[in-house]
C-alpha cells in the first residue's frame, strides 16, 4: 500500500511515502521551517505509549494463565459491548514482535505495559507457574534488544478469579495476596525493569468494578463496603510498595498510575486556581492524597459518617510508603471555580454541550496536563511525575487507499501536549509521557467499538495499520517537540 503525503506544505510535497513516510517527508519540507519556534520539550524527555493485559495480549488459555475476573465478566451475557471479550484482542501474546517493531518505528524511548497475575499466579496465590513469566521475559528482551525501556504495571484490573471468589478486594486478605505477588515479580524482573507501578487506576476499578458494576467483577455494594474497598485498594498499594523494594535490585523506582480527578480553573484567576488546588486534594482524598500524606481528608471522613473505612494507624503509614514517582492518568478534565461552599469551590460544566470524543465519558480538557501535575507537585512534593495515559477514542475509517485520517485524535493529542509543554515550563516536573494507547485494543465494556489507537487493528486479520495520529506522534518524537 503507498500511503499519501499528509504533507500540505513545502514547494516540493512528497510524492509516494513508503508507509512511514510522512516524518521523512516533513524533515524535506518547510514544516521544518518552523524549528525552533515549536514548543520543545525539555532534553531527555521521555516518549512513549502504554498497553494493558488483558487488553491486547490474547490467548487466555495459553502457557498456564489461570482465569481473570474479565474473562468471567466478558463471558457473562450483557455486560459487555456486542458480547466482546478479550479472549484474542490484539493476539499480542504471538505478535508482541511487531508491536515492538511499531514502537521501534515510532521512535519510542520507553514503553508501559502490564503483567496479568494469572500469568504468573494462575490460583492467583501458592506457587507461580514459570511459563507466566517466561512470555513477559521475551518481551522484555526483545524491548531491550530495540533500546525501549519498559515501565511495568502489577495490576491493570485482571484479578485472578479464584481470588474473587473469595472476596476479591472486599476481602482484607487480598492485601498481602497482592504484595506477594509484586514482590515476586519485582524480585525476578528488576534485573530489567527500571520503574514498578503498582496498580493502575484504583479510582476505576473499585468505583465502576465494585460500585456501579460496569466493568468486572459486576458488582454494586453498599457505600460502607465500597469505602472499604477502596481502603483495600490503597493499603494493597502501600503493602506492595514495600515488598517491591524488598525484593528489587537496587534503586528501583515505585510508583502507582492513577486517574485523579482534574480539577483545573475554569478560568483562571487566583482564587480560581486555589479552588482547583483545593478540589484536586478533596476529590482524591481516597486514592491519590491518602497515599501522599498518610490520612484520609476530614471531609471524606465526615462525609463518610458511619459508612467510613475501618483502618488502623499503622496501616495509614503503610499506604503512605515513600514514592518515587506518581504516573498520572489524565483524559478528561473538571473545571471549578471558586464559591461560597464549605470547600470553597463548585464544579461548572454544560453536561449537555461540552465536547467529548467518541466515548461520552471523554469531556475534552487539555487543560488536565497542566494543572494536575503541578498541583501533585505542589501540595505533595512529587518530583518526578509521568503521564502514564493520554489519549483518545474516535470514530475511526478507513479510507479507500487503506488510510485511517484521524484528524480530531490529531488535534486532541495537539491541545492535550500544548498544555503539558505549558504545565512543564511553569515548573512542573514532567519526565515523561506515555500515550493511550499504541494499538487500537479491547476497551473493555465497550468490546472493540471504541478505538484508542494510533494503529488501527483489523480485529479479523490483525492487521496493523499505523494512522495519521501515529506520524503526527512520530513528528514529535523525532524532534521533542511539538511543531
Ligand atoms: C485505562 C485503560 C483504558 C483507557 C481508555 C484508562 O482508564 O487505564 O485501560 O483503556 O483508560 O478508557
Amino acid at each position: 500500500m503507498k500511503r499519501r503525503s499528509f504533507l500540505t506544505t513545502g514547494a516540493a510535497a512528497v510524492a509516494a511515502l513508503g508507509s512511514t513516510g510522512f516524518v521523512e517527508a516533513a524533515a524535506k519540507s518547510t514544516t521544518r521551517d518552523v524549528e525552533g519556534k515549536g514548543l520543545v520539550f525539555p532534553q531527555g524527555f521521555l516518549w512513549g505509549s502504554a498497553t494493558a493485559s488483558y487488553q491486547v495480549e490474547g490467548a487466555i488459555h495459553e502457557e498456564g494463565r489461570g482465569p481473570s475476573i474479565w474473562d468471567t465478566f466478558s463471558h457473562t451475557p450483557g455486560k459487555t459491548h456486542n458480547g466482546d471479550t478479550g479472549d484474542v484482542a490484539d493476539d499480542s501474546f504471538h505478535l508482541y514482535k511487531k508491536d515492538i517493531a511499531l514502537m521501534k518505528d515510532l521512535g519510542l524511548t520507553v514503553v508501559r505495559f502490564s503483567i496479568a497475575w494469572p500469568r504468573v499466579f494462575p490460583n492467583g496465590t501458592g506457587t507461580p507457574n514459570p511459563q507466566g513469566l517466561d512470555f513477559y521475559n521475551r518481551i522484555l528482551d526483545e524491548l531491550h534488544a530495540n533500546g525501549i525501556a519498559p515501565y511495568c504495571t502489577l495490576y491493570h484490573w485482571d484479578l485472578p478469579q479464584v481470588l474473587e471468589d473469595k472476596g476479591g478486594w472486599q476481602n482484607h486478605d487480598i492485601t498481602k495476596w497482592f504484595a506477594d505477588y509484586c514482590g515476586y515479580v519485582a524480585g525476578k524482573l528488576s534485573d530489567r525493569i527500571s520503574h514498578f507501578m503498582t496498580m493502575n487506576e484504583m479510582r476505576s476499578f473499585v468505583e465502576i468494578g465494585y460500585g456501579g458494576g460496569r466493568h468486572a467483577p459486576g458488582l454494586n455494594v453498599s457505600r460502607g463496603k465500597l469505602a472499604q474497598v477502596r481502603h483495600h485498594a490503597v493499603l494493597g498499594h502501600g503493602m506492595a510498595v514495600q515488598a517491591i523494594r524488598a525484593a528489587a535490585k537496587k534503586g528501583t523506582k515505585v510508583g502507582l498510575a492513577e486517574n485523579c480527578e482534574n480539577a483545573v480553573p475554569a478560568i483562571e484567576t487566583p482564587a480560581n486556581v486555589h479552588a482547583a488546588e483545593i478540589a484536586f486534594r478533596e476529590e482524591n482524598a481516597m486514592y491519590m492524597t491518602v497515599i501522599q500524606e498518610g490520612r484520609y481528608t476530614d471531609h471524606y471522613l465526615a462525609n463518610l459518617g458511619a459508612d467510613a473505612p475501618k483502618f488502623t494507624p499503622e496501616e495509614l503509614k503503610i499506604i503512605a510508603s515513600p514514592l518515587d514517582f506518581a504516573g498520572l492518568n489524565c483524559y478528561t478534565a473538571t473545571p471549578v471555580i471558586a464559591d461560597d461552599t464549605p470547600l470553597g469551590y463548585m464544579h461548572v460544566k454544560n453536561p449537555k454541550s461540552y465536547p467529548h470524543m467518541a466515548s461520552p465519558w471523554l469531556y475534552i480538557g487539555p487543560e488536565a496536563l497542566r494543572w494536575a501535575p503541578k498541583f501533585a507537585a505542589k501540595l505533595w512534593g512529587v518530583k518526578e511525575i509521568y503521564i502514564t495515559e493520554n489519549g483518545c477514542s474516535a470514530d475511526d475509517v478507513v479510507d479507500s487507499k487503506g488510510c485511517v485520517l484521524d484528524s480530531d485524535r490529531v488535534m486532541f493529542l495537539r491541545q492535550y501536549l500544548t498544555q503539558l509543554h505549558r504545565g512543564i515550563t511553569e515548573g512542573a516536573p514532567v519526565k515523561g509521557y506515555f500515550l493511550w494507547s499504541l494499538l487500537d485494543n479491547y476497551e473493555w465494556a465497550d468490546g472493540y467499538e471504541k478505538r484508542f489507537g494510533i494503529t488501527y487493528v483489523d480485529f479479523a486479520t490483525q492487521k496493523r495499520t499505523p494512522k495519521l495520529s501515529s506520524d503526527f506522534y512520530k513528528n514529535i518524537i523525532a524532534h521533542n517537540s511539538l511543531v
